[in-house]
């Protein structure tokens, strides 16, 4: 559920009408709903209440500090993959036992603040990366938690681009090896060995995947007879963008609870799309629309640059008209929502069903809280939207559009050329 829907034929989020909202900010934004947001994080927080689960929000889906700082202030801790990330985290206030740092290419620099920072884990994915946090942790007389990331190699059913859990990707260490490293704890004496992590892919609508992978990490904790303290099972719960059914979060529970209620460890989540994916829209305006002997288009004011997820893994996101007029129907013509960049792949939508729609209305992507802004770039030399969020029936601008200046920030003419 969410708080983005139709009222008096006008889309609202949470009780404002979104054109009212564009009577004040320029399209295109990305609009945020806070309600939504907390409670999707409720919702889980529910869920696994019997084992009292740290919540750690997945940065990377939504790293705006206005969404981190209203999960914190609810209790939430954070998931952060850089020092980019770290930056933010500090800036919202978290509590750095709420902290765990993931990621294959930690560099020195950013594993330095991220111990000064006092954070709870690093999530750590190869014996290098362990050999240089014991290096670094030595220089600065400390001593870290790390949760060694194991991939179990199973088989989510999702965009390749996106599953991680499987054996030929990049992410984590083999059982084998993560035996190898508990056996020789002698060799990292500034490092306190206390977990294990899996994030076996994202976009996940079932279970079983998930099951399939705690059972194997289980297993292989006891059958070697190693003790650790932290399980981190990752993120990765899928959601509703149009016709999928994913499991709820009680019904996630259900599943995984039966699995770890015994297992006396303390459990982390880092989920980002199911907390943030439904929780934002990217608000869009039609400048031209277009008839080919082929085809209808409607091109709007956002493009890969600011959406990119139809483009790269041909995401399906719901585009609905804000304001439906009286009367309008829905066309049977079939239109391409695309953008205005210099490439066939910039489209948000193909195919799709909409009223007739002329220049100047507006439309909004849903489902686009989840890798929308984060992934988005200045390609074509186009400045960013802005992001807004709705609390308790006011809006506010939580981070303003991007300028030309924006774009040539840092950037200089050597003498030379002048
Ligand atoms: N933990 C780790 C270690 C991760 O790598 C990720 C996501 C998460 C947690 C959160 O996963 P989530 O709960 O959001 O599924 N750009 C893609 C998704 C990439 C996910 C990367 N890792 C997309 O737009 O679908």
């Amino acid at each position: 559920m969410h708080e983005f829907s139709f009222k008096d034929n006008e889309l609202c989020c949470e009780d404002i009408r979104l054109k009212d909202i564009a009577k004040e900010i320029e399209t295109p934004f990305y609009l945020y709903s806070y309600k939504t947001l907390i409670d999707h994080y409720r919702k889980l927080k529910t869920a696994f209440r019997s084992i009292n689960p740290l919540i750690c929000f997945s940065v990377k889906s939504n790293s705006n500090i206005a969404v981190l700082k209203a999960l914190v202030k609810n209790g939430a801790g954070l998931d952060i993959v850089s020092g980019g990330e770290l930056y933010r985290a500090r800036i919202a206030g978290v509590d750095p036992k709420k902290v765990v740092y993931a990621g294959a290419g930690k560099k020195s620099r950013e594993i330095e603040d991220a111990i000064r920072f006092g954070m709870l884990f690093f999530n750590v994915e190869s014996e290098e990366e362990l050999e240089e946090i014991q290096k670094i942790a030595s220089l600065l007389k400390k001593k870290v938690n790390v949760a060694i990331r194991i991939n179990p190699d199973v088989m989510p059913k999702t965009h390749d681009y996106i599953a991680t859990g499987k054996g030929e990707t990049k992410f984590g260490l083999d059982f084998e090896t993560v035996h190898k490293i508990f056996n020789s704890k002698w060799r990292y004496p500034n490092v306190n060995l206390r977990g294990v992590h899996i994030h076996i892919g994202s976009q996940i609508l079932s279970a079983s995947p998930f099951e399939n992978a705690i059972k194997k990490v289980l297993e292989f904790l006891k059958r070697y007879k190693i003790s650790i303290d932290y399980f981190n099972i990752g993120g990765g719960l899928g959601i509703i963008y149009s016709i999928e059914n994913p499991q709820t979060a009680k019904g996630f529970a259900k599943k995984i609870l039966p699995l770890l209620k015994h297992s006396k460890l303390k459990i982390i989540l880092e989920p980002g799309r199911f907390i943030s994916g439904n929780s934002g829209i990217l608000v869009t305006k039609v400048v031209y629309t277009k008839r080919t002997p082929r085809k209808k288009f409607i091109i709007v004011d956002i493009g890969m640059n600011d959406l990119i997820r139809p483009s790269l893994y041909e995401a399906y996101h719901k585009i609905v008209p804000v304001s439906v007029s009286e009367g309008s129907s829905y066309t049977s013509e079939k239109v391409d929502v695309v953008g205005p960049i210099c490439e066939s792949g910039d489209f948000l939508g193909k195919d799709r069903l909409l009223p007739a729609l002329v220049k100047g209305d507006l439309l909004a992507v849903m489902g686009a809280g989840a890798y929308g802004f984060t992934m988005s770039s200045n390609y074509n030399s186009r400045p960013r939207p802005a992001e807004v969020m709705v609390i308790n029936k006011r809006f506010y601008v939580v981070r303003k559009s991007e300028t030309y200046r924006d774009l040539v920030r840092g950037e200089s003419i050597p003498k030379v050329l002048r």
